[in-house]
């Protein structure tokens, strides 16, 4: 008879790079040119329930209520993918069963999702998280199903400080991330996130990735420092040094940013509000002292500040004082979202 249908629901939280994914050396399968690092944001997440039927039907993507397109879409892939190693596995055990599968997405997220906060991250580290679950993928399975939905996914698999690593075999099996360290191991990090445009990116990651490589002669020697700033990274949050960390944070994200530019036509994510967040951060860091506080910014014009514990209250005074926030202008701070890295 027709098997029961299966269903499965979990929380996973987004990811902001400190060493920023840009280029892929596989376009189907999303493998990176250099390895990247991340901090996972875990109170800002999706909560995702899917629904296996075993019949055959139309797909289905719902997110914060809304319909997506499945059709052609990243979603897609990984229903195919799917569908052909349980393919693949059946024609094992009975010669030339059909396997229809029909899979069916609600996802929930604590945050704006137009906001490009990463939220495909979390989304499709959740499905993963849940195909795994039911159909008993391997960690190597889950990883490849979340990497093939959006590579940054991959490092929400993680919490902490998460480095996804490029990968060397042909078959791209250990381009994986892993954990290089725990968030308990700084407790008193705090992320804020700047919510500068609630629009949509004006170019995809992948379409701006692959212009960049196409086009960027800057790009080559930006993936050539790439694994000595993640060992600089990753020492300085092994000694908990908040400077030297944030000192490489913001180097890479200009880095990242000068890649953008030298893109032709050039791919131009940040705007007046983020480039007034750039000075202000300086200014803060200078009139302080020390560096206790860094911006990063991914493919659009929203900050992601990363400080201490002690630092927030006192930034968000002098923020605020500085920063005009606004209902929906565009050239205004819209919303601050201040985040442990760790709640739980
Ligand atoms: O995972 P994608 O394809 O959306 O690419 C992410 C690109 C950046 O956010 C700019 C950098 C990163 O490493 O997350």
């Amino acid at each position: 008879g027709r098997r029961e249908s299966r269903v499965c629901t979990v929380r996973v939280p987004i990811n902001i790079a400190l060493v920023k994914y840009w280029g892929k050396r596989d376009q189907t399968q999303n493998i990176p040119l250099n390895d990247s690092l991340s901090l996972t944001i875990n109170s800002l997440h999706a909560r995702t329930t899917l629904r296996v039927n075993y019949e055959i039907g139309t797909d289905s993507v719902k997110i914060n209520g809304k319909s997506q397109t499945v059709t052609g879409s990243r979603y897609q892939r990984v229903f195919e993918e799917v569908r052909r190693w349980e393919r693949k596995r059946k024609a094992g055990e009975v010669a030339e069963h059909p396997v229809s599968i029909q899979f069916e997405i609600t996802s929930e997220t604590n945050f704006p999702v137009s906001a490009g906060l990463a939220s495909s991250a979390a989304g499709f580290a959740a499905i993963a998280e849940c195909l795994q679950k039911i159909f008993g993928f391997t960690d190597s399975q889950k990883s490849q199903l979340a990497r093939l939905g959006s590579g940054s996914a991959i490092r929400s698999i993680f919490g902490g400080l998460v480095r996804w690593r490029r990968g060397t075999q042909p078959n791209y099996e250990d381009s994986i991330a892993e954990q290089s360290f725990p968030s308990t191991h700084w407790p008193s990090l705090r992320a804020l996130i700047l919510v500068v445009d609630e629009g949509r990116k004006e170019y995809s990651s992948t379409d701006g990735m692959q212009r960049t490589v196409e086009t960027s002669t800057l790009l080559e020697r930006r993936i050539e420092c790439c694994d000595v700033n993640i060992d600089k990274i990753c020492a300085a949050f092994s000694n908990r040094d908040f400077s030297a960390m944030a000192d490489m944070i913001m180097r890479d994200s200009n880095n990242f940013h000068a890649v953008c530019m030298d893109t032709s036509p050039p791919l131009m994510y940040l705007n007046d509000v983020s480039r007034t967040i750039i000075r202000l951060v300086h200014v803060y860091n200078e009139k302080n002292g020390s560096t206790v506080i860094a911006y990063t910014f991914d493919a659009g014009p929203n900050a992601t500040l990363y400080l201490e514990e002690d630092t927030v209250q006192d930034f968000l005074d002098f923020a605020t004082k500085q920063l005009r926030f606004a209902e929906s202008a565009q050239t205004e701070v819209e919303e601050i979202l201040g985040h442990k890295l760790d709640e739980s």
